[in-house]
């Protein structure tokens, strides 16, 4: 097990500490500050950012996290329910409490009033808020925001987030004990820990949509959440295997509103894409589609369980889909495509890859690990390492060969390059 020395891992983060200070002000920017938040620079879901600047500050947050596990008592470690921000983060988000801080600030006891409570309650939800940094007390009983609460006002997309996390997800993680003990490990989105939690035989995607009111919270979330920079085609767009001189032709299967189609059509004018979905989002698909995209980028209603059928395609694009089912129901998206493979044909995986071991540091696994239960809890899906994906294509057809994993340094998401090999 690895073995900190305190005084020297005080000295790296000194070291690093005084590396990225230099780096900021180099670049004429402002260091980090709670009410305004860190300079673009260094910010992963910033367009300025600078890779440089967020492999040190990665580095820094690293070391620091270890650090103070490390002078963590054991049992304090093991109860996260004291150390969690939703405690009061949740609250806050539904009740609205950041759009009643005005950019001076306010008392806590107007607060009370617009938010129409006790307060006493309101005083303990926001102290609580304000040991996280989210709103600060700048005197007795009265808060200004931080750069966190201000993020809850202005962005709606940050609050349904809050709301589809902590709301909808996290009491279904609670009964992750009890669908094991059920079901051992069931491969049906059905019996995932949300569709029991909610007392619904239906996967979730399919019971939200028979409830509006959580529905649009949670795919409103999803939408916002897959247009963070992370998300960008961008990344996929520098590494997509586009043919020179001749014509593209690509179909992107649960490709949604088609907006990465529309980027890839946009990058290069000899892409020709179907965009493949459910009826609905093919709708909302073809409504947003700019005119001058309308004769290459065309929709298609198909359910992508069943024979793909357009046929001998250059590249089959499956975006952010698979993560969304469990090995069984990939095995069978991916072999729909089989009858429309031509020798050759590339299928592309752009989808997370959860880093191996030792690969990456504990903390940047810790992301993709709580994405990975994340999806256990929803749909009884999973994100996947390196070694996942080789045994999913494996023991679909190993006719279907891995040929390139590329990793963009900015994206959330990997390129998997699969060729079909008869
Ligand atoms: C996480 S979204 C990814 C959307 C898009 N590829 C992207 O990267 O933004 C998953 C997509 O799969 C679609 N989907 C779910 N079940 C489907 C099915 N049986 N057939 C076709 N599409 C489906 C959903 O409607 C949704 O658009």
């Amino acid at each position: 097990m690895d073995r900190i020395d305190m005084v020297g891992r005080a000295a790296e983060i000194s070291e690093l500490s005084q590396s990225l200070a230099k780096f900021v002000a180099d670049n004429n920017q402002s260091e980090p500050t709670f009410e305004w938040g860190m300079p673009d620079i260094m910010r992963e879901n910033a367009l300025g950012s600078d890779l440089n600047a967020i492999a040190t500050r990665t580095k820094l947050m690293g070391l620091l996290d270890e650090f103070r596990d490390l002078l963590t008592e054991p049992a304090v470690n093991l109860s996260q329910e004291n150390r969690s921000a939703c405690l009061s983060t949740y609250p806050i988000c539904r009740l609205g409490f950041a759009n009643h801080v005005p950019k001076e600030g306010i008392s806590v006891q107007d607060l009370a009033v617009k938010v129409n409570l006790d307060v006493s309650i309101v005083r303990r939800i926001m102290c609580h808020a304000t040991t996280y940094h989210i709103f600060f007390q700048s005197e007795l009983d009265y808060f200004v925001h931080t750069a966190s609460s201000r993020l809850l006002v202005e962005s709606e997309g940050m609050r349904n987030w809050l709301m589809m996390g902590v709301g909808e997800t996290l009491p279904a993680t609670h009964r992750i004990p009890e669908i094991l003990q059920k079901y051992g490990y069931s491969e049906e989105p059905e019996h995932s820990s949300w569709s029991v939690n909610n007392s619904t035989k239906l996967p979730v995607f399919t019971a939200l949509n028979e409830m509006p009111e959580r529905g649009i919270v949670f795919f409103k979330a999803m939408e916002w959440h897959s247009q963070l920079p992370g998300f960008s085609p961008q990344h996929l767009i520098e590494h997509f295997p586009f043919q020179e001189e001749k014509t593209t032709t690509i179909v992107d299967v649960g490709g949604g509103f088609g907006h990465v189609a529309q980027a890839l059509a946009m990058h290069d004018p000899k892409v020709k894409c179907v965009v493949q979905d459910l009826s609905e989002s093919v709708t909302g698909g073809e409504q947003r589609l700019p005119e001058e995209l309308k004769d290459r980028v065309t929709f298609q209603a198909h359910d992508f369980f069943q024979e793909q059928p357009v046929k001998g395609a250059d590249v089959y694009l499956l975006r952010h889909v698979l993560h969304d089912w469990s090995n069984k129901y990939s095995r069978n998206i991916l072999r729909a495509l089989i009858p429309a493979l031509k020798s050759g044909a590339k299928i592309l995986i752009n989808d997370r890859i959860i880093p191996g071991f030792r690969e990456a540091s504990y903390l940047e696994e810790r992301e993709s690990r709580d994405y990975d239960l994340f999806m256990f809890t929803l749909t009884n899906a999973q994100e996947r390492t390196l070694v996942d994906w080789t045994d999913l294509l494996r023991d679909t057809d190993p006719r279907m060969k891995l040929t390139r994993v590329t990793r963009p340094k900015k994206s959330f998401l990997a390129i998997m390059e699969v060729t079909w090999e008869e």
